[in-house]
């Protein structure tokens, strides 16, 4: 089977000038599963890519998607290991085009953003990181999360997609581990990608690997630049009313929760930058003490519903994190996997998955307005820049009922996807806010990617 992909995927590239290229497309019980390739990038040893690919190939139609997971691969279509291309996110941003406009050129567009409270920096609707490939993402049934409904777009405008891939070479670097932290002083760097000087104390994070940066060499080291794909798969099926419909929920760990005092715009929320700030610093502990560092914040649920799906985003350095209910109850436990070989998937000292949670259909609830406590735990024997807290929430605001038990039967989702579902979700949490940089940038607060 996997042979199978891979060769109609080298077919497929071969004597071809592929762009963005649907690769696969399959269907079974009304499981529908596209793979797709994201225009070509060119990584040469050290060098960095965070570029966005607008109106990306995706799948047509009032759909409810079930699976997404994505992963670098080479012009042969074969995976490139994390040591060699680390994969700091990948983010998929839904939004509105002007049905006159083609993704070239577009005028105006409307983001349309996941129902989290940081929305101005994690508007994404899907991504992961270096997590990606064992990382489950799938929606059970009868859960999908609902796009493509004509009824939804705005007069005149019609959904899109865009991709933003953030990658990293890390062939031939003198601190593997630093250039995939984004350390400041690795990159040469001491202002930002708009020539704004560095905050004294930022020592490492997105300020310091935008795109076409360079991380340090070792010296003598020959540098061959090589073209790479960000390979990704989309499962859906058709929209049915009986299909439950489920939001996507962002929290993040940085989140002070100020929000106050500033006031709404016409685009959101822009207060909520000053609590979101995505990435954070972990210390390095002294001679004494235990080497945790246990970042812990409060965040309020607008809206509550039922848990069907949670999935941490750490970094490396990362154990494991939590979501806790007002009254102290688990939500859901996230753990850290470690990769132990060299090969694509299972790359020792980073993170290769996440743990996730599919908790019993109704079985944990979050009501409207409830402030829960989400702690990210991180081991400090060492310094981290640029770390994460992110947790990922699929939330349905109906509870399950009987009529939808049958609609299991007819969307019943195959035991293969399970080995798909590997490929993973990880990387797209930041290309959220890379993007509000671009398009929210006047707006008076300062991105920490801006
Ligand atoms: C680092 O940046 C400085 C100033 O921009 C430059 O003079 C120097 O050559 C750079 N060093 C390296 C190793 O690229
Ligand atoms: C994080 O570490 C603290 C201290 O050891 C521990 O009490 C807590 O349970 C840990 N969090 C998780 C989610 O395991």
């Amino acid at each position: 089977m996997q042979n199978c992909w891979l060769l109609l995927f080298a077919t497929l590239l071969l004597g071809s000038t592929i762009q963005a290229s649907q690769v696969l497309y399959r269907e079974e019980n009304g499981v529908k599963t596209a793979v797709y390739l994201s225009p070509k990038f060119r990584l040469g040893a050290g060098s960095v890519e965070n570029k966005f690919y607008h109106n990306i190939d995706f799948p047509k139609g009032h759909i409810a998607l079930k699976e997404f997971s994505a992963e670098v691969v080479d012009e042969e279509g074969i995976s490139v290991p994390l040591h060699e291309t680390y994969l700091h996110h990948w983010v998929i941003m839904r939004y509105y085009a002007l049905t006159t406009d083609n993704g070239e050129k577009e005028l105006k567009t409307i983001s349309v953003k996941n129902s989290g409270v940081c929305q101005n920096t994690l508007g994404q609707y899907f991504g992961l990181g270096s997590e990606t490939r064992r990382t489950d993402t799938y929606v059970p049934d009868p859960y999908g999360i609902e796009v493509g409904n004509p009824a939804d777009s705005p007069d005149g405008y019609v959904e899109r997609w865009y991709l933003n891939v953030h990658a990293i070479d890390t062939r031939g670097v003198v601190d593997r581990l630093g250039c995939t932290e984004c350390k400041c002083d690795l990159y040469n760097l001491t202002r930002d990608e708009f020539d704004r000087p560095l905050r004294s104390d930022y020592i490492g994070g997105l300020l310091c690997c935008y795109d076409q940066t360079q991380c340090r060499l070792r010296e003598g080291f020959q540098s061959i630049k090589r073209n790479l794909y960000l390979k990704y798969t989309v499962k859906w099926v058709d929209w049915v009313d009986t299909i439950v419909p489920v939001k996507i929920y962002i929290l993040d760990v940085t989140d002070t929760g100020e929000r106050k005092g500033v006031a709404r715009n016409s685009v959101g929320l822009t207060a909520q930058m000053a609590g979101c700030k995505v990435e954070y610093e972990v210390e390095p502990c002294g001679v004494s003490g235990e080497c945790l560092d246990i970042k812990k914040t409060s965040i309020v649920m607008p809206k509550g519903g039922y848990v069907i799906y949670g999935a941490a985003h750490q970094h490396t350095g990362g154990i494991v994190s939590a979501l806790y209910g007002e009254d102290g109850r688990m939500i859901c436990t996230s753990r850290a996997i470690y990769g132990e070989g060299k090969e694509a998937g299972n790359e020792a000292g980073y993170i290769v998955g996440m743990t996730t949670c599919y908790p019993q259909p109704g079985s944990v609830k979050i009501s409207d307005g409830e402030t829960l406590v989400l702690e990210s735990n991180y081991s400090s024997s060492q310094r981290h820049t640029g770390v994460m807290g992110l947790f990922y929430l699929l939330i349905a605001e109906q509870p399950p009922n009987n009529i939808l038990l049958h609609v299991q039967e007819t969307i019943k989702f195959p035991m293969y996807s399970w080995a798909l579902i590997f490929l993973g979700l990880t990387i797209a949490f930041i290309a959220g806010f890379s993007y509000m940089r671009r398009n929210e940038r006047n707006e008076g607060y300062q991105s920490l990617v801006a």
